[in-house]
């Protein structure tokens, strides 16, 4: 396995040339970084799964780098999620859609829906329109992680998280920390109206006001989906907890208007809720190399990703 950076100016065709062949590339998005698999290649998105040891029937999504990839991959999009797509696309949204008859069950586990999104990475971009320019249709990307863990945000959580599982052929792809930080926003767009599985970077009430509709919520529809949700998820070792006073020793996250009770271990002091999402993950990954087992977290109740920081947090201590 290499890792190369995005300084290297002939990455993109080495990288595409990788994906093309077979061979899975890391790299990153402005959410989290993927482990990206050639969306047609069974074999390649067979690995992936493997280097993951993702459960085969986890869906998995489909990166593209322009709109004109969409209609490859869906069937029947309704107006609302076109009009979503052109509105927040590139950007940390997926649509779930009808699949067409390219998303082989591979893809979907075996559903008939298929999760799309366009990243708003140059870096991300870049290898898809390089990938596309082979011939290629589409990236299967899930997040770089073992399952089950944290996602990485940045090359060195990758190589921490996988490295051991990927092969001489393999590539990850340095491209610096990802800027937000949590997982992309998931709208099931199959009915009347979008339905929110993965809460976001984007506000409920900017979808509402793009697609037109209201958006239904998602602790309505856990019963509907079972796809990663309703689980526990997205776990660092070290116990967490969302209540309660930390003492000597235990793990500390908070925005830095809190002060660190006791001598607890400041993991992170972000400045506001946007860093708070951004750093999130890298400082439960601090909290297991430092060995601790118990991380308390002071969730921002409101304003901006609230919501989304709370799910991946409420998923935690499960
Ligand atoms: O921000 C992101 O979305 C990142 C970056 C790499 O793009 N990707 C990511 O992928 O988080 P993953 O596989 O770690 O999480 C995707 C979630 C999973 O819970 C999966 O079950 C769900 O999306 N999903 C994918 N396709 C689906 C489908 N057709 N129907 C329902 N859920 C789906
Ligand atoms: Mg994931």
């Amino acid at each position: 396995m290499e890792v190369i950076s995005s300084f290297n100016s002939d990455w993109p065709r080495i990288a595409a040339l990788k994906l093309k062949l077979g061979h899975l590339v890391a790299f990153p998005t402005e959410t989290v970084y993927g482990l990206g698999a050639d969306a047609q290649n069974e074999f390649a998105v067979s690995r992936m799964y493997e280097v993951k040891a993702r459960p085969r029937n986890h869906p998995v999504i489909i990166h593209i780098s322009s709109i004109q990839y969409l209609d490859k991959w869906v069937i029947n999009t309704p107006e609302y999620a076109k009009k979503l797509a052109n509105f927040f696309w590139p950007g940390p949204m997926t649509l779930i859609l009808q699949r067409s008859k390219i998303a082989k069950d591979f893809i979907t586990g075996g559903q008939d829906s298929v999760g799309v999104r366009i990243p708003n990475n140059k870096i991300a971009q870049k290898l898809l329109k390089e990938f596309e320019d082979l011939g290629g249709c589409g990236v299967a990307a899930p997040s770089a992680n073992r399952f089950g863990q944290v996602s990485p945000t940045s090359a060195s959580d990758v190589s921490e998280e996988i490295q051991d599982y990927l092969n001489s052929s393999d590539l990850i792809l340095n491209g610096g920390s990802c800027t937000l930080g949590l997982e992309s926003t998931i709208l099931d767009c199959r009915s009347k109206s979008p339905i929110i599985l993965r809460p976001g970077a984007l506000e409920k009430e900017m979808i509402n006001e793009i697609a037109g509709i209201k958006v239904m919520d998602y602790d309505l529809t856990n019963k509907i989906r079972t796809s990663g949700q309703n689980k526990s998820h997205y776990k660092p070792k070290a116990l967490v907890y969302l209540k309660g006073v930390p003492q000597t020793g235990d793990g500390y996250i908070a925005l830095n208007s809190f002060k660190t009770p006791n001598d607890s271990v400041r993991l992170a002091s972000p400045k506001d809720n946007s860093q708070f999402a951004q750093q999130l993950y890298s400082a439960l990954r601090l909290a297991d190399k430092f060995g601790l087992t118990r991380v308390f977290i002071e969730v921002p109740r409101t304003g901006p990703l609230s919501d989304a920081i709370m799910d991946r947090v409420s998923k935690m201590v499960l």
